[in-house]
């Protein structure tokens, strides 16, 4: 906390002690307000002025040093999914993320830059900049002596009006993983709606993304470079009951449109490569 008030930018970046007693950030900038714990370096909240709330968070999330927050941006590293023995999604999400600086850059926005604490195999740098969008990149560096394999994922939870009348966009003809039926496919349909579980990796996919939300009259675009991988989750009703964490009835309002390098995509750096994941997410309203 004493070293993160520092970073304190009169009007645009304060420290406050958030939700479990752990520290947050509250980012303004002309455009928009945003909030991130160093806890995960995890996004809860990120809102354009006038707008209503891009991200989801569940009413029910833990906020505790241990256990990842339900909701906003969890940054999923060094694996995706399950791993024997081992914390689902990596430990990126449940680390202590240090803070390097809080900067207004020229044209307003605000820039956060954090690290993961150091590993002598590689070094993680997180740019979130929130303006009239919100930007995130992933940086990971082989500072090793090997070649590093790893996952990552921005693993975005957005706020939706109403599921049913959701429509999501720009994924027809990719590839994908069924992860509920361990099936591949091939997505026929130009619009996915949901009426019931979806839990899908597209492969080899790294164009655009568009949520069309009738019921908030928003669209919201997800688009991306560094990423070939885009997962597409909604729980639905039997999985929402079964996450303890997670309200049985919060699956009607959010929608997970995540970007990264997953599964046959996973990325290996040699020493001294860097890769950089870039997510900019942008809303306008439902034209
Ligand atoms: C998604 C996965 O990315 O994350 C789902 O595709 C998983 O299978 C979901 O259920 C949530 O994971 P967790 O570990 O945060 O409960």
């Amino acid at each position: 906390m004493h070293t993160l008030k520092h970073h304190e930018i009169p009007g645009r970046v304060q420290i406050i002690q958030g939700q479990g007693g752990l520290p947050a950030i509250q980012v303004e900038s002309a455009w928009s307000t945003a909030e991130i714990y160093p806890h995960g370096a995890h996004l809860t909240a990120f809102q354009k002025k006038g707008e209503a709330p891009l991200l989801f968070m569940s009413a029910a999330s833990e906020f505790h040093a241990d256990l990842p927050i339900r909701g906003g941006v969890p940054v999923i590293f060094p694996w995706f999914g399950a791993r024997e023995g081992l914390a689902p999604h990596g430990f990126a999400r449940v680390a202590a993320w240090n803070l390097l600086s809080a900067v207004v850059l020229p044209e307003g926005p605000v820039r956060l830059h954090f690290q993961l604490p150091s590993d002598d195999e590689f070094e993680v740098e997180y740019l979130v900049t929130v303006g009239p969008t919100l930007t995130l990149e992933l940086v990971v560096s082989n500072i090793g002596e090997a070649d590093f394999t790893f996952e990552n994922c921005l693993h975005t939870y957005f706020q939706i009006g109403a599921i049913d009348t959701l429509e999501v966009t720009g994924l027809q003809g990719t590839r994908y993983r069924d992860q509920l039926l361990a099936a591949d496919a091939t997505e026929t349909a130009a619009s996915i709606r949901f009426t019931g579980e979806v839990d899908r990796v597209y492969d080899d996919h790294s164009a655009a993304v568009e949520i069309h939300d009738p019921a908030l009259h928003r669209t919201i675009r997800v688009a991306k470079s560094g990423s070939c991988s885009t997962v597409v989750w909604n729980p639905w009703i039997a999985k929402s009951q079964r996450m303890p964490d997670f309200g049985d009835d919060e699956y009607l309002r959010m929608v997970c449109v995540e970007s990264g390098n997953v599964r046959d995509h996973a990325l290996t750096l040699a020493p001294g490569e860097r890769s950089q994941l870039k997510v900019e997410i942008s809303s306008r309203p439902l034209g």
